[in-house]
């Protein structure tokens, strides 16, 4: 069984993602991830993301059992993160390994959760569950304030939502695999509901669709 999380970036895909494989016993992929390690790869060699040469090599090398580290969550990593997924080598070249996950889970996992932004359009499109979360670009930096500041970080209202809104129409308007729901996706608007809810009424389509 395949589960697809696609929506922008607070919308609570990570969060979901990470307590319905939980529930499930499933793998789950944050695909985000793939995208920042290529992007804070080209930063760290003072290259231009949106460069589709650099770009496109530090996919190719990227060693996807290696997407850790504080500098992959930082902002100017999801900003390039955000440039490098525009361009379509790089997107060919993360392709694969998010099917073959989503195919055959690691440690024998009966099924995969996989959150991004086209993994419901593109990478899994004959996914079992779709899901398509999304808040108002204001609840989204909210939580996101609030989630930098319980790392210690400091964060500006104003700033985060600008930077939020860039990435979100960056990520709408590009030609390849844009941010959209997939037509059979369920849309949660979770601007007025905890995590709880989500899970929830996440809980509750599946059921609706097993027993369909
Ligand atoms: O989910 P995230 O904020 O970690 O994603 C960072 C960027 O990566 C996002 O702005 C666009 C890109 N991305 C993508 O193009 N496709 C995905 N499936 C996941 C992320």
């Amino acid at each position: 069984m395949i589960i697809a999380i696609d929506g922008p970036a607070g919308a609570g895909k990570g969060t979901l993602a990470r307590r319905l494989a939980a529930h499930f016993r499933f793998a789950y992929l944050d695909t985000g991830l793939l995208y920042r390690a290529v992007g804070r790869a080209v930063l760290d060699k003072g290259a231009a993301p949106e460069d589709p040469a650099q770009a496109t090599r530090a996919a190719e090398a990227l060693d996807p059992a290696a997407l850790d580290g504080p500098a992959l969550r930082s902002e100017d990593t999801a900003q390039a993160a955000s440039k490098v997924s525009a361009i379509p080598s790089v997107r060919a070249a993360l392709l694969a390994f998010q099917r073959r996950f989503a195919q055959t889970p690691p440690g024998g996992a009966k099924g995969a959760v996989l959150d991004g932004r086209d993994v419901g359009t593109v990478v899994c499109p004959a996914a079992d569950v779709k899901l398509f979360l999304t808040a108002t670009p204001e609840v989204r930096a909210e939580r996101r304030v609030k989630e930098l500041q319980e790392r210690g970080l400091e964060a500006i209202y104003a700033r985060v939502l600008q930077d939020m809104n860039e990435r979100d129409a960056r990520d709408q308007a590009r030609a390849l695999a844009p941010l959209t729901p997939a037509k059979d996706a369920l849309v949660l608007d979770t601007s007025t509901l905890d995590a709880d809810a989500v899970f929830e009424r996440a809980l509750r389509h599946i059921a609706s669709l097993n027993s369909a």
